[in-house]
Formats: structure tokens, sequence, C-alpha cells
């Protein structure tokens, strides 16, 4: 029997949805009281619950057939062998590597020698600066890939890294001088030491960010070139850059051009998380992500986590219609989750053309957005209960609490489950009344539930199940790739803003208005605010 094609697929599957659209979580949970046992796995410490999603076995059943059709595993391999598969940047995709422990590549683990023994000499004192004193503060300036994936784990990590005289770990990423400036404020020259962390060693706010960086601690050095060599670490695959810029060759830590920005929290891109939480949790960070490697890559689709959670966002997203997607951590530590994740996933996927060079049928990618719980639940949950639109909502829970103070966890987790069941079966007429509701009110009081949810329960949040979870996250947005039949790993996209922005810096930089009116390629709306702004701030001001 030839196997299903995807075409044939889409149709069954695209009626299937049409059936579903009539049929509440409620007529589905009534219908089955195993629905829970069925729709629910787990993978070492993650309890995955997609029970509430409007999905039936029948549908996770042709849902696979699609995966075999668009070669989910096939791809897969191809990753894993180190194949071109980002073929437009011509490159290979290689994150793995980074975090396959003993088996790394030598040039891997060499780098994490070196990491080790800066991440060590920084956080016991050893490191010193040019006038002889201990670092107190790390300051990492970088953007993007090179800022979201650390800042997040630090954050998350928080509560390993708040014990014993550790130097503190800031981050400092956009171009508004308020960052840098606000950042440097509360520090000392001679006690700080600055990562610059860039792929390229181009990223425009990256280098602002570096030179002002270096700019106030010449300033403070009388400008002493060889300081520089005592606070400046670079982290990053260009080389020549990094000695232009004057950063000394053993402070300079490599990576390599098989690792995507947004995927890079594993190699030296990591050192601030080695520096705040020590290299020990960066080591079992690596760990828990090898862990949801090897279950990618040797698990069977219908028990593989990553791919079930992309079929699923598949199914939401290009048959139910459902078009933004909202990721509810309820942990303050995770609270640069969402933020983390929505580079991840939009960077990567966010995309019209396929891997064929033709426009996709369908638009990919759900937009990503969230804040951790509680306090999202006062702010945007109105309209996830009463809104009228459909938001697909990943719930993310640690079991167990990472900072402890009694009385609180078990709040967190109640209100977690309260909302997610809220969200799936809402309240109907006879309930609002139950609860004492008066008539007049009653259809302000209505909620219609059937709003799809998955919930992660995390054992914990250790270094182990946040490496998990955000390799799980990683290859899920891989999965969903090539369902949506495009390369994950380019970015073409950013670019086209990026070079507009340095044409329009001079404008605002030159003396007079001759070359910005001289321009017949700015449109009215730019060339009139491009005027208010040099009124508003004068070339000469800086
Ligand atoms: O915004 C585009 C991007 O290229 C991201 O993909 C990347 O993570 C970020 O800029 C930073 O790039 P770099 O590490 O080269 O400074």
């Amino acid at each position: 029997m030839t196997s299903p094609t995807k075409v044939s697929l889409e149709s069954e599957l695209a009626c299937l949805a049409a059936n579903m659209q009539d049929c509440s979580l409620r007529t589905l949970f009534s219908a089955d009281d195993r629905r829970f046992d069925k729709l629910s796995m787990r993978c070492d410490g993650i309890l995955f619950d997609y029970s509430k999603q409007k999905l039936t076995q029948d549908i996770l059943k042709r849902l696979h057939q699609y995966a075999v059709a668009a070669d989910i595993v096939g791809w897969r391999t191809k990753m894993a062998a180190g194949e071109l598969i980002n073929h437009t940047e011509r490159r290979a995709v290689r994150h793995m590597d980074l975090r396959a422990g003993k088996d790394a590549p030598l040039e891997v683990q060499s780098v994490l020698t070196r990491m080790h023994r800066i991440s060590d000499s920084v956080r016991d004192g050893s490191w010193h600066g040019y006038k002889g004193d201990a670092i107190q503060d790390v300051v990492s300036i970088g953007i993007g890939g090179s800022d979201l994936g650390p800042r997040m784990v630090v954050r998350a990590l928080s509560a390993l890294s708040a014990s014993g005289n550790v130097p503190r770990v800031h981050f400092v990423s956009n171009i508004d001088g308020a960052d840098l400036a606000a950042c440097l404020s509360q520090l000392e020259p001679t006690t700080t030491l600055f990562l610059v962390v860039s792929k390229t060693f181009t990223t425009q706010e990256t280098m602002q960010n570096a030179h002002s960086a270096r700019a106030w601690l010449l300033q403070a050095m009388q400008g002493e070139q060889a300081a520089i060599a005592r606070h400046f670490v670079a982290v990053s695959t260009n080389h020549r850059a990094t000695s232009d810029f004057g950063i000394a060759t053993e402070n300079v830590l490599e990576f390599w051009d098989w690792v995507g920005g947004r995927y890079s929290l594993w190699s030296a891109v990591g050192l601030p998380i080695a520096i705040a939480c020590g290299f020990d949790n960066f080591k079992r960070l690596l760990a828990g992500a090898r862990n949801m490697d090897q279950h990618f890559i040797n698990s069977d689709s219908e028990l593989n986590l990553p791919i079930v959670m992309a079929l699923i966002d598949f199914w939401n997203s290009r048959f139910l219609g459902i078009d933004t997607h909202a990721i509810l951590p309820y942990s303050q530590s995770l609270a640069l989750f969402p933020a983390y994740l929505q580079q991840l996933e939009m960077e990567s996927n966010g995309k019209r053309i396929g891997r064929d060079g033709e426009v996709l049928a369908h638009p990919a990618c759900q937009v990503v957005w969230g804040e951790p719980g509680t306090n999202s639940q006062h702010s945007f949950f109105q309209l996830l209960h009463q809104g009228g639109r459909l938001v697909a909502c990943d719930f993310i829970a640690p079991g167990q609490p990472d900072w402890r103070l009694a009385g609180h966890h078990h709040l967190l987790l109640a209100n977690c489950l309260a909302q997610s069941a809220a969200l799936a079966f809402g309240q109907n007429e006879d309930e609002a009344r139950a609860v004492g509701v008066e008539e007049a009110l009653l259809p302000y009081n209505i909620f219609p539930g059937n709003q799809p949810s998955s919930t992660s329960l995390l054992s914990d949040l250790s270094p182990e199940s946040l490496g998990q979870l955000i390799a799980l996250y990683e290859h899920k947005i891989f999965c969903l790739g090539v369902l949506w039949g495009l390369n994950s790993f380019d970015q073409w996209g950013v670019e086209l803003g990026k070079r507009i922005a340095n044409d329009l810096s001079d404008y605002l930089l030159a003396e007079t208005d001759k070359p910005v009116a001289a321009d017949k390629r700015l449109d009215g709306s730019t060339l009139g605010l491009l005027r208010a702004m040099r009124k508003l701030y004068p070339p000469g001001r800086e």
C-alpha cells in the first residue's frame, strides 16, 4: 500500500478540522474519561499534557502520517549527520554537538575548557583588573541570539547565582544609550569585566555598545590601552574584528558558523551563565539538553515529545487557523522564556518562502508572545477568557519551587491549573447562575471556553530540566520548519531594516538637510519624520 501524500492528508485534516470547529473540549472530555492518559506523555522530568488541545487520537494519527510525508525523520538524520541543511547560507546545523559531552568535537571541548578556566577565575577573584582588583561586575554586551539565551538562563537559574560572593552579571543589548549608560552608572571601571558577544562582530548595536564601554574604561584608566586585555573578553567567530577592536587573542573564545545565533547559548555565548551560576551548573544545563537530544534522535515519532508538540502547533495554526501562541510560564524565574522563544521561533520560522524557493501556500509560524503567570492573569487573560479569538497556550510549571518561601508554591500551581481548566471549559449560563450571578449580568459572566492549551509540568527548575526544556522547544521549532517546508536556520528578513538604518543614521548626522532632500528614494513619511527628528536632536549635539 502506498503512503498517503501531503496533499491528500491536508485535505483529510482540513475536513477533520471543520468537524472539530463545533466540537467543544467539554464534549471531548465527557466522551472519554481516559483522555488525559491517552493524550499526555512523559519524557524524563517533563509531564506533557495535551488533552486540552482540540484534537483526537485519530487526528493525531493523521498528523503523524503527515510528519512521515514531510520526512521529519529524514531531516532529523540530516541535521544530526551535519549535512548543510541551512542551504541558503550553505551551513550545517550542529548545535547538538555543543552539548554532546564526551562525544563533542575536540574544538568544542577545548573551548569549554577555556570557558571553565575563565569563569572560575572571575568567580574566585583570581582574574584581576588592570589595577589589580578582583572583578565584581560582568557586563555581557550582545543582542538577539547573543543575548536572549544567556540572559534568560541566568534569570531562570537565579536561585543558584544568588549565594556566595560571586560577581554580578548584567546584560546590555539595546542601541539606546539608556541601556548601557544606566548599567555603567552603577559600576566601577577597575572591577568591571566586559564580555562582547557577537557571532559576526559587526552587529551595529553590539559594536556601538562595545566601543562606548571601551571609551568608558579607557577614560578611567588614563587611556592605557593595555587595560583592555584585563577588562574585555570576546566571544565571536570573527577573529580579525576582535583583534582590530584590541581584545587580546587569549581573551577570545571562538564558536563556529555551524552554530546559529539563536541556538548558541550552549557555546561560549553561554559564558555569562558559567560566570553567574558556575561552570558545573553550565555543564548540568548542557547535560539536560543532551538528554532531550537523545530522546529526539532516538524515539519513535509517536513517543517523541518535540515531534508531538510540533504536530499540535501545526494542527492549531495550519488547520484550526489559530495564529497566535501564548507562552505562560508559571515561574517568575522563567519570566524571560517567552521573550527568548519569540526569537527562537519567529526568527526561525517566520518565513513566506519555502525550501524550494517558492511562496508557501499558507503563512507559517504563529505569533509567539507571553508573560509569566500569575502576573499575566491580571493583564491579558481577560482577552483569553472572553475576547472571542482563539489563542493557543503553553502552560509551563515547575513542580517544585526554585526559591523556597513557605506558602507560595501551592498557590502558584493552583493558579496554573485553574487557568488552563477555565480556558478549556469556561462557564455556561447555568453555572453562572449557580454561583449567584444576577440575571442582568449573565451575558458578562459567560466564559465560552474551548481555548486550547498544553501544560508542561517540569519536575523542578534545575539546570538539567531547564536544558531539557530549551532543547525541547529548539527541536519542536525544527520539526515545525520541516512541516511548513522551510529552512529554520537563516534570517534574511532582518537585513533590509539594518541596511536602511545605516543610511538613515548618516542623514541624522549630516550637517545640513541637503543630502536628505537629495535622496529621491526616501518616501514622504520617512522624510517628514527624519526632518522632525533632526529638529528635535540637531546634529552636533553629541
Ligand atoms: O537580528 C539578526 C541577528 O543576526 C540574529 O540572528 C543574531 O542572533 C543577532 O542578530 C546577533 O548577531 P551577532 O551575534 O552576529 O551580533
